[in-house]
C-alpha cells in the first residue's frame, strides 16, 4: 500500500488536470461578518513581539516590566508595533484574522495576591474603555495596525471585557474612567455602576451567582445600569470607528443575557462585525444547555469550548478516543443552531498549552490537522506553531521565542489555511464520519459538489482501512498535504467505495475536490444571525452569479447593497419578527434557506420584578405579546427568573424600545407544566434607551 505514495508535486499535476483549480475565490477583509473561511490567530499582545522599547516601562507604572523577558506576571514588552513588524510572518502562515488582547487602558498598579504582584499585561483589568493602553501604543499606532493588517488581507478582532473593570480590592477599586474622567469606583458606588453581591465561590453556581457576583474579585459592572449601558455602547462605537473587524466578548457566562443581546444589537445596527463570546465550560458541564443556546438568545457566536475540551482529551490526554470525537461532532451539529459559525480552538491563554498535554509532535500535528479541517472557524493560539509549552498563566504565556517559518506546524497551518480559503466544504460543509475506531477518524466535509475527506490516525499503530465509502467522485486523489503528515493517495471507485489502504502511525491524509461551477445559488452563511429591520447582513456561499438577483426573508424582498458570485450584502427588510428564512434567487433558481432571527426593533432592557410563591421545581417566567416575550407561547418564554431573594424574582429582558407591551407571569416546572397568573394582561411601555425596572408586581 505504501507503494501508492506519489510525490506531492507530481500528484498536484495530476489533480490539476482532473480538477482544474482556477483563481482562489475567497472572502476578504471587507467581509467583517462571516468568518467561515478564516483562520484566526490569537495574540497576547504583550507576549508576541516588542516593536517599540519606548513603551515597555511607562513612567507612571513603575516596577512592572521585566527586561529579562522571564517574569510572566510582569509586562514583557510586546506591542502593536511588534505585531505590525510580524505581519508577513502571519500572512505567509495563512492567517486571515488576528485576535488581540483587550486594547483598552488597564490599571497601572499591580494587584497583590498571596504575596505575588500581578500586572495587567493580559488586558482584562480595564479602567478606561475610551483609551488605548500605553503599553500597546497610541491611537495612531492602533490605526496603523488595522491598516497594515487590512493591506495584508488580515482582519483585526479585539478582545473586549464588558463584564468587569479591575479588582474591587485593588489600587483603583475597580475605577471606571471615560477618556480620563473618573465615573465611579466599586468602593464608593453612589451611582450603582457595579454589582455588590460578593465574589462568586465555586459552590455558587446559579445563573444569578455567575452574572451578579464578582469573577475573581473583579468589580462586576452592573449591565442593568443605564449609565453603564450607554458607556459600553459608546465604547464599542469608538473601536468600531477605528476599523476593527470583530469582537471577542470576554466572560459572557458572567454577563446578563439581556445586556449582551442589546449590546450586540447596538453594534449590529451601527457597524456590524463578527462577534463571539467566551462562554467558559468544562465537560461535562451543568451549563451546557445554556451554553449551546447562547447564540439563539443573544445573537453572539460562541467560542467552542465543547469542541476544545473534547479535542484536548482525544489528542492530548488520551482520556477519550476517536469514537468520542465522532460523537462530539455529531451532537454539536445537532445541538448548535449554527455549528459552522462556532469558533474552535485547541488551546488558549487560560488552558495548559497543547504541547504540554501532547509533547509528541506527530500527534500534535494530527490534532492541528483535525482542528483546521473540522467545522467552525479555527483559532491558533500564538506560538502553537513554535510548540510553546507550559501552563496557562505561567510559561504557556511566555514571549514568542522564535518566528520560525519552517516548523512542520507552521507548514500544516499554512497549507490547510489555504484549503479553508479555497474549498467551501471546509467553510460551510456538513460533517459525516465515514470510518472510526479508537485511534482513527475519517470524516467528510461536504458543501454541495465540494468535498474534503480527511483521515487522521492519532496512534503509533498502522490500521488497514477497508470498507470506506465517500461522496468524492471516482478518481485517484493525492494527499492535499503532499505527504507532509505522511498522507498517501486513495482510489475512489465508481460506486463510491475506496480501495483499501493502510493509514500509518500518526498519518493524516487530506483529499479534496472543488467544483467551481454550481447549478444553483448555495448559501453557506448569513451573519449576523440576529438583527432588526434596517440592519446590514452578509450572505456568503456560491453560485450567486454576477448579475443582481433577489434576497428574501421568507416572502419579503430585502434591498441589496452589493452582489458578487460568493458574497452579498443586504438589508433586513420590514418583516414579521421571529425566525425567518433567508434565500437567494439568481438566474431563476432559488438557494437553500438559512434561518435568522429578526428582532421587533431597537433593543433595550426591561428588568421585570415579581413576588411569587412557587413549589419546588417551578420557575417564574414572563410571556407577552411580542416575539421577544415568546408571543404568549410559554414554550418560547425567555430565560427563567433569578430568585436570590425568594419569593421575589427578577429578570432583565431585551425588548424593543419605546413600545407598549402586554405581558403576564407564568410558573413552569421542568416537565413544561405551566401555571398562568390570573387577571387581565399587564401592560408597560419600555424605555427609549438603556434599561428600566418594573415595579415589584405580585402574582395575581
Ligand atoms: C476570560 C479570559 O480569557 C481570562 O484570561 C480572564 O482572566 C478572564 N476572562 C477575566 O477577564
Ligand atoms: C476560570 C477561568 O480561568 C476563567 O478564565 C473563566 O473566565 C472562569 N473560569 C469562568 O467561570
Ligand atoms: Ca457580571
Amino acid at each position: 500500500m505504501k507503494g501508492l505514495k506519489i510525490l506531492g508535486l507530481s500528484l498536484l499535476v495530476v489533480l490539476l488536470l482532473s480538477f482544474p483549480i482556477t483563481a482562489i475565490e475567497s472572502t476578504d477583509v471587507a467581509n467583517k461578518l462571516n468568518y467561515e473561511s478564516d483562520v484566526i490567530y490569537q495574540i497576547l499582545t504583550d507576549r508576541f513581539s516588542d516593536g517599540d522599547p519606548t513603551n515597555d516601562n511607562p513612567y507612571n507604572i513603575p516596577n512592572s516590566y521585566d527586561s529579562t523577558g522571564k517574569d510572566v506576571d510582569k509586562y514583557l514588552g510586546g506591542d502593536w508595533q511588534g505585531i505590525i513588524n510580524k505581519i508577513s510572518y502571519l500572512k505567509s502562515m495563512g492567517v486571515t484574522a488576528i485576535w488581540i488582547t483587550p486594547p483598552q487602558d488597564n490599571v497601572d498598579q499591580p494587584y497583590l495576591y498571596n504575596g505575588v504582584y500581578y500586572n495587567a499585561y493580559h488586558g482584562y483589568w480595564a479602567k478606561d474603555y475610551f483609551r488605548p493602553d500605553e503599553h500597546w501604543g497610541n491611537w495612531q499606532k492602533f490605526d496603523e495596525l488595522v491598516n497594515t493588517a487590512h493591506l495584508n488581507g488580515i482582519k483585526v478582532v479585539i478582545d473586549f471585557a464588558p463584564n468587569h473593570t479591575s479588582h474591587r480590592d485593588g489600587y483603583e477599586y475597580g475605577g471606571l474612567y471615560k477618556d480620563g474622567v473618573l465615573l465611579g469606583r466599586a468602593n464608593n458606588d453612589t451611582q450603582g455602576l457595579f454589582h455588590h453581591n460578593g465574589n462568586r465561590l465555586d459552590s455558587q453556581t446559579t445563573r444569578f451567582d455567575f452574572q451578579y457576583r464578582d469573577l475573581a474579585n473583579l468589580a462586576d459592572l452592573s449591565q442593568e445600569n443605564s449609565t453603564v449601558i450607554s458607556y459600553l455602547n459608546d465604547a464599542a462605537r469608538l473601536w468600531l470607528d477605528h476599523g476593527i473587524d470583530g469582537i471577542r466578548n470576554d466572560a459572557v457566562l458572567h454577563q446578563n443575557d439581556a445586556f449582551l443581546k442589546t449590546w450586540a444589537d447596538e453594534i449590529n445596527a451601527y457597524k456590524p462585525v463578527f462577534h463571539f463570546g467566551e462562554y467558559f465550560t468544562n465537560k461535562p458541564d451543568p451549563n451546557y444547555g445554556d451554553y449551546r443556546t447562547f447564540q439563539e438568545r443573544t445573537g453572539i457566536s460562541i467560542l467552542d469550548f465543547e469542541y476544545a475540551n473534547t479535542v484536548r482529551r482525544v489528542f492530548g490526554s488520551f482520556t477519550e478516543n476517536m469514537n468520542d470525537l465522532s460523537n462530539m461532532l455529531g451532537y454539536t451539529s445537532r445541538d448548535y443552531t449554527y455549528v459552522n459559525d462556532a469558533v474552535t480552538f485547541i488551546d488558549n491563554h487560560d488552558l495548559v498549552r497543547f504541547s504540554t498535554l501532547q509533547p509528541d509532535k506527530a500527534i500534535f500535528h494530527a490534532a492541528l490537522a483535525f482542528h483546521l479541517t473540522s467545522r467552525g472557524t479555527p483559532v491558533i493560539y500564538y506560538g502553537t506553531e513554535q510548540y510553546i509549552s507550559g501552563a496557562d498563566s505561567d510559561d504557556g504565556r511566555q514571549l514568542m521565542p522564535v518566528f520560525d517559518t519552517t516548523t512542520t506546524a507552521y507548514q500544516v497551518i499554512k497549507q490547510l489555511a489555504g484549503l479553508r480559503k479555497s474549498n467551501p466544504a471546509l467553510q460551510y460543509g456538513t460533517t459525516t464520519v465515514r470510518w472510526v475506531n479508537n485511534d482513527v477518524i475519517i470524516y467528510e466535509r461536504q458543501f454541495y459538489d465540494d468535498l474534503v475527506l480527511v483521515a487522521v490516525n492519532r496512534s503509533g499503530y498502522s490500521y488497514n482501512i477497508s470498507g470506506l465509502r465517500t461522496n468524492l467522485p471516482p478518481a485517484t486523489y493525492g494527499d492535499f498535504l503532499g505527504g507532509l503528515l505522511s498522507g498517501n493517495s486513495i482510489v475512489v471507485n465508481a460506486d463510491g467505495t475506496v480501495n483499501s489502504f493502510v493509514l500509518g502511525p500518526t498519518e493524516v491524509g487530506v483529499w479534496q475536490v472543488r467544483k467551481l461551477t454550481t447549478s444553483s445559488p448555495q448559501i453557506g452563511a448569513v451573519g449576523p444571525t440576529m438583527g432588526r429591520a434596517g440592519n446590514k447582513i452578509a450572505i456568503d456561499g456560491e453560485g450567486f452569479g454576477t448579475s443582481l438577483g433577489v434576497v428574501k426573508f421568507d416572502t419579503i424582498q430585502a434591498s441589496v447593497a452589493s452582489w458578487s458570485n460568493t458574497h452579498i450584502e443586504a438589508v433586513v427588510p420590514n418583516v414579521a419578527p421571529g425566525l425567518r428564512n433567508v434565500t437567494v434567487t439568481a438566474n431563476g433558481l432559488t438557494s437553500n434557506a438559512f434561518a435568522c432571527q429578526v428582532l421587533t426593533g431597537d433593543q433595550v432592557q426591561v428588568i421585570f420584578h415579581v413576588n411569587a410563591q412557587t413549589n419546588l421545581g417551578e420557575n417564574v417566567y414572563v410571556v407577552g405579546n411580542i416575539d421577544e416575550l415568546g408571543n404568549w407561547d410559554p414554550g418560547k418564554a425567555y430565560m427563567p427568573f433569578h430568585n436570590p431573594n425568594y419569593p421575589e424574582w427578577f429578570l432583565p429582558v431585551s425588548v424593543p424600545a419605546n413600545k407598549t407591551i402586554e405581558f403576564k407571569f407564568i410558573k413552569k416546572d421542568a416537565n413544561g407544566n405551566v401555571i398562568w397568573e390570573g387577571g387581565t394582561n399587564r401592560v408597560l411601555t419600555s424605555p427609549l434607551s438603556g434599561s428600566a425596572d418594573t415595579p415589584l408586581y405580585y402574582w395575581q
